[in-house]
């Protein structure tokens, strides 16, 4: 495990099956493995990278929990349908989303294309709907037939949702949609199910980024540093575990939010 899972926050003992999309790597890593070590059974979703999917299902397991590894590509809603069968078939009914996978791909504005917006509209918008949709549904019967139980699902949103950053506006427009959904299927959902999101500030800049601009990001934040993907965790874990929270969107961001965008 990355870290130490029982680090930061409040404790969560859940139960059941949970999925958590683009978990083979970084934030999405650290969610599948905390929520491994607070006893649920988790299907570990990557895309393309099985070894890092398989790095999460051993830490997981090194660490006495249970987990398997899942992958395809999510913009696919034929995809999104199939891995709930799959998740299901092998593991059970799921009782916890996260949805973490996401694209973000920058761009200025004489690299910006057209298939930009569809790119992150079906890694982020789509996808976060079609799970949303058959997790959902789910969840709505088997509440029919126990209404004690009850599910929940985590969008990954951003702060860029509210205030788009100038180099990323398809994925600023797909994490607005996000939280638009998250909103949405609280509302169809309950109480079936809570659906709340976590927009992260900076946490993990991406692979290759300047330093320069952790700098600028660092600056932006009101508590002077980079977030760690335990605060993250221990967020993603108390929205999870709070029973009477729904359409809640939350900031992990040292105060990002409040300052101006780039
Ligand atoms: N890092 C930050 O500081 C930060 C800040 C604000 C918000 N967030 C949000 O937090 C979440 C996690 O961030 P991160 O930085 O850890 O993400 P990341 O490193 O970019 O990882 C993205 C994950 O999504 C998967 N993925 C990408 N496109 C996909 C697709 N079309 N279908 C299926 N899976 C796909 C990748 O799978 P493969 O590797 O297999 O391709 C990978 O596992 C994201 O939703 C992000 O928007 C992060």
């Amino acid at each position: 495990m990355s870290q130490d899972a029982s680090q930061a926050g409040p404790s969560y003992v859940g139960a059941g099956v949970a999925l958590v999309t683009g978990a083979s790597r970084r934030i999405g890593r650290h969610l599948a493995e905390r929520l491994g070590a607070s006893g649920h059974v988790v299907a570990v979703h990557g895309r393309t990278d099985r070894a890092g999917t398989e790095a999460t299902v051993e830490a997981i397991r090194a660490a006495g929990g249970r987990a398997e590894a899942f992958h395809g590509d999510l913009a696919s809603a034929a995809t999104c349908a199939r891995l709930v069968r799959d998740v299901t078939r092998r593991l059970g009914p799921i009782d916890v989303l996260v949805n973490n996978a996401s694209a973000f791909e920058a761009a200025s504005l004489d690299e910006m294309t057209v298939a930009d917006l569809e790119t992150h509209h079906g890694a982020n918008t789509r996808a976060t709907y079609a799970l949303s949709l058959h997790v959902g549904r789910q969840l709505r019967d088997r509440h029919a037939d126990d209404p004690r139980r009850q599910g929940a699902i985590l969008n990954l949103a951003c702060t860029s949702a509210e205030r788009p950053w100038s180099r990323y506006v398809a994925y600023s427009a797909s994490k607005a949609a996000v939280v638009n959904l998250t909103k949405g299927f609280a509302r169809v959902l309950g109480p079936a199910a809570r659906v709340n999101a976590l927009a992260p500030g900076p946490i993990l800049p991406p692979a290759g980024g300047a330093p320069t601009q952790t700098d600028e990001a660092v600056k932006r934040t009101l508590l002077g540093r980079l977030g760690t993907v335990e605060e993250v965790g221990a967020a993603a874990l108390f929205l999870l575990g709070a029973r009477y929270l729904t359409g809640v969107v939350l900031c992990v961001d040292g105060g990002r939010s409040l300052v101006a965008p780039a």
